[in-house]
């Protein structure tokens, strides 16, 4: 039988457009995992924004669905936090990737949730439900965040305590970090202060986002004065439904609604499309 020579690109594992390879995954909880890829060299991004990942559907379409880069603008690899929906078309999928897997990567980073889309200002408040931690998640270890602001309030709000773990390790795991406390030193713990709440089971910080900010309870605890437009800036990124309640709260205090063409006092990105939205 006649065989046709074997070219290199045959012999090379197929590989999908614009991959990249998983190499850790971490599962925190039962509807919720990390994972890292592998960064395409020419992919450069603003920490806070997010791109389109996916996978190859059934018909060869692939399916891909806009995620926060977790990851700080330095890291050589990207991570990714994300939610398990159990019949979600991408997620009931995406839950079971492995080292050494592919993933697909559209390399076109966007998002409102950038240093450049605020004014200048004393303290930066991120404000988040959910997943809608992980752009902070970049954001928080990224220096020039902390060169732009004197403190950073990282309020993470989850119903359960176990669905905090990711943002509770990040931020333990950041007190220590060998480039931030070079660069501010032992200082930096109070730089970046963390308040972490449930509303749906027992834990040392309980409330929603809303109640603890518009009650003051957030200020009392962390020692801060008044939210202002003069001194702070915040970012949201929750629920719809949260977004539109947060956005109210900060309104009510003078703050207002920016944009990257249009910097102000805070800014609004979804975490997910709910359903019917
Ligand atoms: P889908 O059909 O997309 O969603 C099914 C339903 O699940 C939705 O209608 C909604 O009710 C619910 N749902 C979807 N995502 C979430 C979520 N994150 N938290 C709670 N409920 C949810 N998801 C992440 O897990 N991590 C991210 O970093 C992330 N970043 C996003 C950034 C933007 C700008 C947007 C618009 C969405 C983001 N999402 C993120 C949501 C993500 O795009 C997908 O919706 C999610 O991965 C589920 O995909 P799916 O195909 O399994 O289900
Ligand atoms: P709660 O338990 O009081 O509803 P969800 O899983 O529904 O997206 O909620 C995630 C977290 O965000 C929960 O702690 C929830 O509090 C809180 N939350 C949901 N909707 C709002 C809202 N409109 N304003 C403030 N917090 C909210």
């Amino acid at each position: 039988p006649v065989t046709e020579p074997v070219t290199e690109a045959a012999k090379a594992k197929p590989t999908l457009p614009d991959a990249a390879t998983v190499t850790a995954v971490k599962h925190w909880t039962d509807s919720l995992f990390s994972f890292r890829v592998t960064r395409p060299a020419s992919l450069r991004f603003r920490s806070g924004e997010f791109v389109m990942i996916g996978l190859p559907g059934d018909n060869g379409k692939p399916i891909l669905r806009a995620y926060s880069i977790a990851s700080p603008n330095w890291d050589d690899e990207l991570e990714f936090y994300s939610i398990k929906v159990p019949d979600g078309p991408l997620t009931s999928r995406l839950q079971h990737i492995k080292p050494g897997d592919q993933i697909i990567l559209r390399p076109k980073p966007v998002g409102t949730l950038v240093l450049d889309a605020l004014l200048p200002g004393k303290r930066l408040w991120f404000l988040a439900t959910g997943t809608g931690i992980a752009p902070f998640a970049s954001l928080m270890r990224d220096p020039e965040t902390y060169e732009r602001f004197e403190q950073v309030i990282m309020m993470h709000t989850c119903r359960t305590a176990d669905e905090l773990t990711y943002g509770a390790e990040l931020v333990a795991n950041l007190r220590t970090d060998p480039l931030l406390t070079e660069i501010y030193g032992d200082d930096f713990a109070k730089r970046l202060l963390y308040y972490p709440t449930t509303t749906r089971e027992a834990s040392p910080l309980m409330g929603r986002i809303t109640d603890n900010i518009a009650s003051g309870k957030v200020l009392a605890d962390l020692g801060l004065p008044p939210i202002n437009p003069a001194e702070d800036r915040a970012m949201i990124c929750g629920s719809l439904a949260f977004n539109v309640d947060v956005k109210a709260v900060l309104e009510g205090l003078g703050l207002n609604e920016g944009a990257n063409s249009d910097p102000r006092e805070f800014v609004v990105e979804k975490a997910f499309v709910g359903d019917g939205v």
